[in-house]
């Protein structure tokens, strides 16, 4: 048996999803651009009013998103989209060191090619808003030569929600284009791309218990439209800015995603925010000296959230994150090091918030997602506290 808590990473795919993609494999297969026979005009016409459904529930027009592979390539069109348009003349990016590498490894890129790249620090683990940005640097580093910022949404290890209405203001101000890479927080927090006064924004399907290899990019297309350089050429779908047969059954499956996450929106808010306190709770009555890596929580629903509802990620005193996972395979959480390699790294997020190396390695990462219950949460917690008191003695 398997207690799946590592819903930042992925989701498992909703059976209403499954149901509603297998109908598209089975029943409608024609090509959506084939609009010269009635089978392709009736899939195009499915993609159509899946797009729309997309687009409305992130209070978005239908022809300002544009579908792409996932997160991963939404912030390469956005990133590079933006910086290589033949009309680009400010040479500035600004974002924030805790970005996902998703978007840290395009800049590395843009930075070769003679970008100036901004990379701002957060806010260190003994703030209430530990991860967050400092809303004054970030002021101090756009000026009328930032070509875009780029700040997510809500961070995929420690679920620091940014203020990222906030840095619009200051954006507005030197007409500069705001992305945000809302991968963690589509699907779980209520979006609307006008309150969040964004110019770009990237989901990800797979994060919002839809099908992976999917997702979408939101393009302002007014009161001004974003000028993006395409990345993929080819049929020139998508108003050419990213061509390539339209995944129509993976199109079908994240809207059908999209629309259930949103009926649930708070209800599961509430009931993952209460699971992951209860986490928290039982696994300090058992551990001694835990310390929690991220912002602190406010009871959800309340205050303006700084913190995702799922979201839980805790420094373990003496044992390394990875050895309780070994001992605990069944349990799939992740661990405060990311595997991008045979050499494990300490979490470049955690050590931005002020966590040593060995403190980096000793935590776990807990997304609780919508398929987890409350007897999951207590046998985590019974399977933790016995491991981690058995390798704890071993370390004294
Ligand atoms: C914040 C963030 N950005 C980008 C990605 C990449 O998403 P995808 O797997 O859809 O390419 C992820 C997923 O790991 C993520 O959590």
């Amino acid at each position: 048996m398997t207690i799946y808590l590592d819903n930042h990473a992925t989701t498992r795919t909703d059976p209403a999803v499954i149901a509603a993609m297998t109908m598209m494999m089975e029943s409608h297969y024609a090509n959506p651009g084939s609009t010269t026979h009635e089978a392709g005009r009736a899939v195009s016409g499915m993609v159509d009013e899946s797009i729309g459904k997309i687009a409305s529930l992130l209070h978005a027009q239908r022809d300002e998103i544009v579908i792409t592979s996932g997160a991963t390539e939404s912030n390469n069109l956005a990133l590079f989209g933006v910086a290589l348009h033949p009309k680009q003349k400010r040479r500035r990016i600004v974002s924030l060191v805790t970005e996902h590498r998703a978007l840290l490894d395009p800049l590395d890129r843009l930075e070769k090619q003679g970008f100036e790249i901004v990379r701002l620090p957060v806010l260190s683990n003994t703030s209430a808003l530990a991860g967050g940005v400092d809303l004054q640097r970030i002021q101090e580093a756009i000026d009328e030569n930032t070509a875009l910022v780029s700040i997510m949404l809500a961070n995929n290890e420690i679920g620091t929600i940014q203020p990222v209405a906030e840095i619009a203001k200051r954006c507005r101000h030197f007409n500069v284009v705001l992305h945000t890479d809302a991968s963690q927080a589509v699907g779980r927090l209520p979006i609307d791309v006008d309150a969040l006064g964004v110019d770009l924004l990237s989901f990800s399907a797979h994060k919002f218990y839809g099908p992976k290899g999917i997702g979408g990019l939101y393009v302002r297309q007014s009161p001004t439209a974003v000028r993006l350089q395409p990345q993929i050429l080819g049929g020139g779908q998508q108003w050419n800015l990213r061509s390539g047969t339209l995944n129509s059954v993976g199109i079908v499956g994240m809207a059908k995603a999209l629309e259930i996450a949103h009926a649930e929106i708070d209800s599961e808010g509430v009931r993952q925010s209460h699971l992951r306190n209860r986490l928290w709770e039982l696994l300090n009555e058992r551990i001694d000296g835990l310390t929690l890596n991220g912002p602190a929580w406010e009871e959800w629903g309340l205050a303006v959230p700084n913190r995702l509802p799922n979201n839980l990620n805790i420094c373990f005193p003496k044992v390394e994150g990875q050895s309780l996972m070994l001992e605990l395979p069944e349990l799939a959480v992740s661990s405060g090091s990311a595997c991008t390699s045979a050499e494990p790294h300490p979490s470049h997020v955690l050590l931005a918030i002020g966590l040593s190396n060995d403190q980096a390695r000793s935590s776990l990462r807990f997304g609780i997602g919508r398929f987890n219950t409350e007897s999951e949460i207590s046998m985590t917690a019974d399977w933790i506290g016995r491991v981690h008191a058995k390798l704890a003695s071993f370390a004294a």
